[in-house]
This record gives structure tokens, sequence and C-alpha cells, in this order.
């Protein structure tokens, strides 16, 4: 029995976890979020590491608020760099397994090739600087790991753009979207199995960074295109520019993500990213339905 700690649980990667536990037997799984271990803490990681006898730790925890942490550095950096400095050294000092989850946003965003994991990171926003110092942390610390970075994360769970789309969708009846932002939507779900297929897997020569998100490539647009499309939503949108829509983060305009190493290191089958939205949204439904 694989004994896991799973960071960060009640957020969307976390959840679809949870939803796996009950049909992988070979894993026991101590789901935590802040208010059972803040992995700002190391001492209570450790001590957690002991009492539950942790031999892989998932870290799903994070500060994803991407355009409040150009005002709230201080915490995004405490959360996303320090903490998986102090998930790591803990891994490292009980020689256990770190999965740590990372982000399209370390890259520039400027090249037009998908990116592989060996291309020079160069984040343009506090979230993909923090989330940068966090991945070069772990890998400082010696401790046996495997980063998957991934992109465009979305679930039943939690709110997201699907969410979003669909409210203002069904409210407004127009939206504008976003054509020049390019990437790869991540059904959270395909992420957690492929964590969960990858673990039983993992050797010390697999201490790597690896790309994950599902297949195919979209803009943001084209996305909404489709959320309102098979949720039967009718609704026009008009494409807009990054320009016409100014946040306070700079976004990556181009963050596709080369799945090419983790597919043959692990052998494992990706769904393209329309397959995936429509189960997601078959779970949204039904979610939506027992609410009532
Ligand atoms: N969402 C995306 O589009 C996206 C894209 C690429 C990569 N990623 C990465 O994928 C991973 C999972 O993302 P997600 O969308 O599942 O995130 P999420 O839904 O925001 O969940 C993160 C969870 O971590 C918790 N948390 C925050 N600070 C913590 C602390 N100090 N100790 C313990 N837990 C803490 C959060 O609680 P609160 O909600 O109370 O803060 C939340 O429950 C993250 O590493 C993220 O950077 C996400």
């Amino acid at each position: 029995m694989i004994n896991i700690l799973v960071t960060g649980s009640n957020g969307q990667l976390g959840n679809e976890l949870r939803k796996l536990a009950s049909v992988s037997p070979a894993f026991k799984f101590v789901f935590t979020d802040i208010a059972e271990l803040d992995i700002t803490n190391p001492g209570a990681i450790q001590a957690l590491i002991v009492s539950k006898k942790i031999s892989v730790i998932i870290n799903c925890a994070a500060y994803t608020a991407v355009d409040k942490a150009e005002t709230d550095t201080e915490l995004a950096y405490r959360i996303n760099a320090d903490a998986p400095g102090f998930l790591a050294t803990a891994a490292y000092k009980f020689n256990i397994l770190l999965v740590h989850i990372s982000t399209d946003y370390v890259f520039s965003g400027e090249g037009f090739r998908p990116y592989t994991e060996n291309i020079s990171c160069d984040p343009r926003s506090t979230y993909g600087m923090s989330k940068l110092k966090g991945e070069i942390a772990v890998i400082d610390s010696g401790c046996r790991h495997i980063i998957i970075r991934t992109s465009w994360l979305y679930s039943a769970f939690g709110n997201n753009f699907i969410k979003t789309v669909r409210k203002y969708g069904r409210e407004r009846g127009h939206l504008n979207m976003i054509y020049d932002q390019i990437g790869t939507p991540t059904h959270a779900a395909d992420l957690a199995v492929a964590i969960l297929a990858i673990i039983p897997q993992y050797t010390d020569q697999k201490n790597e960074i690896y790309h994950y998100s599902n297949e195919g490539v979209c803009s943001w647009y084209d996305f909404a295109l489709e959320i309102l499309d098979q949720s039967g939503i009718k609704c026009t949108v008009a494409p807009i520019t990054t320009f016409e829509y100014p946040l306070p983060a700079v976004r990556p305009f181009y963050s596709v993500l080369n799945k090419s190493k983790i597919k043959h290191d692990f052998n494992i089958k990706i769904p393209h990213w329309k397959e995936s939205l429509t189960r997601c949204l078959k779970e949204l439904e039904q979610i939506e339905r027992t609410a009532i």
C-alpha cells in the first residue's frame, strides 16, 4: 500500500484525486487542505509525514489567483515558491517522492511551437515567477520528485473558465472573448488519472519535469464557443484581442505544451480537449440538477 499525502485537496485537482480514491485500492490517501496542513509550515509537514507514514506527496496546493498575485506578492511567493521548498526538504529527509504541479506561465508565451520541458523559462507575471521558484526549490532540494506543468486547468469543482462562460452566457446572451492567446485546456480529472498512473512507474531516473495538458490547441474564444455549443446555450461571442481586455497579470500569448515526454516515459494516453470537455459538462450538469 502506498500512502499518499495530497495537499490543497479542496481545489480543482485535489477534488479530482479525491474522486479517484475509491477506485484506487493500491493507494491510501490522506487528503488535506490549509485547515489540516498549511504547506507554509515546515514543522507541520514533517509531523504529518511521520504520523501517517507517507511515502508520496502530491502537491496540489498553490496560490492560483493570477491577477491578485501582482499585488499580494509576498503570499504568492510564500505558497508557490517557499512552501514547495519545505515539502521538498521533507521529501528529501524522509526519502519520499514529491509530485509537484506547475504551470505554463513559467514560459514567456512568445514562442510559436509547443513548449518542450527543456525550453528556457522566462515568466512574465508574479504568479509565473513564483511557480518557477517553486520548481527550482524542488529540484535543488535533491529530493525524489516529478514536476508536472499543466495549463488552462478546469473541472466540475471550484470556479473556473467553464463555469464563468456558462453563467454569463446564460445571463447576458453576448460575450467578448480573447482570440489571440493560444493554449490547451486541461480537464483536472485527466491530469489526476495521469498522476496516479505515473506514481507506480516512478524510478530515480525519472526525477524530471514533464508537461501535461489535453490534446489539441485553441484560443479562449474557441474554448468559449465550444463550451456554449456543448452546453446548448444560445449566446453570441465576439472575438477580442488581449489589448482590448487589460488585466493586472501578463498572460502568455502562446502556451501550448509538448507532451511527448510524459506520453513516452509513462505510456500515457491523453484525450482531446473537446472530448474531455464533454465529460466535464455532463458531470457539471448532473451536479446542477442535484442542486435544484
Ligand atoms: N487553475 C489553472 O488554470 C492552472 C493552470 C496551470 C497550472 N495550475 C497549477 O495546478 C495546480 C492545481 O491547481 P488548481 O486549479 O487545482 O488550484 P486551486 O483550485 O486554486 O486549489 C489550490 C488549493 O490549495 C489551497 N491552498 C492555498 N494555500 C494553501 C496552503 N498554504 N496550504 C495548503 N493549501 C493551500 C487552496 O485553498 P484556498 O482556495 O482557500 O486558497 C486551494 O484549495 C497548482 O499548482 C496550479 O498552480 C493551475
